[in-house]
């Protein structure tokens, strides 16, 4: 079953995804995260990319179809695949199904989890990641056992460098202009499920989990 998380900034896509992979014994393809991970190691896609999510845009199609499509050929036979980011507009929801139907595959739902804009900022600004491996966690809603520290693997806990109250304005701003045309996009292709993203992350992911029929 391949899945698309679909919601504004701080929606709790990434938390979801996380709790999905093994549900559905899928693949995480985050573009945020890949895009993060080049920025780290500072490749010639990270180099290119870094301006754009600082300030908040999309970064271009161009640099980004490719390394989904690559991402997605390395996905295992028999494995779903969890698109948690991508697409952002509509030339990405069409060359996503182009491709799709180039491999013979399809994605099977959309879940778009709904979360009013008021509840984002808070999200986002309390929103701590791990400097090594991208962990989430928020200092009020899914705090760490220790201040600062991630649970596993024991490496401090920072803020995104997009996670500004400004950043994330634009963000939101980016999403609701070219990225929430899509809820018509795949409410019209009949694939499309909508989540109240507002609950706690556990009643969300059982809403997810029920509304997939698992
Ligand atoms: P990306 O990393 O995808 O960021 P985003 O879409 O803005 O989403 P976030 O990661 O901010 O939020 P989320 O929905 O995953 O929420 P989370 O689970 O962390 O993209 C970053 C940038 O990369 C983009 O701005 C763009 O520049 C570029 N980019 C990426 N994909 C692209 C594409 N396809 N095309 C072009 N450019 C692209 O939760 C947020 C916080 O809330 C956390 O602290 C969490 O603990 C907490 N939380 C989660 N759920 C709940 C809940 N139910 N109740 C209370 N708190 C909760």
């Amino acid at each position: 079953m391949n899945i698309i998380l679909l919601g504004p900034p701080g929606a709790g896509k990434g938390t979801q995804a996380k709790k999905l992979i093994n549900e559905l014994d899928a693949v995480q393809i985050a573009t945020g995260d890949i895009f993060r991970y080049n920025i780290k190691n500072e490749t010639e896609l990270g180099k290119k990319a870094k301006s754009y999510i600082d300030e908040g845009k999309l970064v271009p199609d161009e640099l980004t179809i490719d390394l989904v499509w690559d991402a997605i050929d390395k996905v295992e036979d028999g494995k779903s695949i969890l698109l948690d980011g991508f697409p952002r507009n509509i030339t990405q929801a069409e060359a996503l199904d182009e491709g799709m139907k180039e491999r013979n595959s399809k994605i099977d739902y959309v879940i778009n989890i709904r979360v009013p804009d008021e509840l984002l900022i808070e999200r986002i600004s309390g929103r701590r990641v791990c400097v090594e491996t991208g962990s989430t966690y928020h200092i009020k809603y899914n705090p760490p056992k220790v201040e600062g520290v991630d649970d596993e693997t024991g490496y401090p806990l920072i803020q995104r460098t997009d996670d500004t109250e400004e950043k994330v304005k634009n963000r939101i701003d980016v999403y609701n202009n070219t990225t929430s045309v899509l809820i018509d996009y795949y409410d019209k292709h009949g694939i499309l499920i909508t989540i109240d993203g507002t609950k706690t992350p556990d009643e969300v992911f059982k809403s997810i989990v029920d509304a997939l029929g698992k």
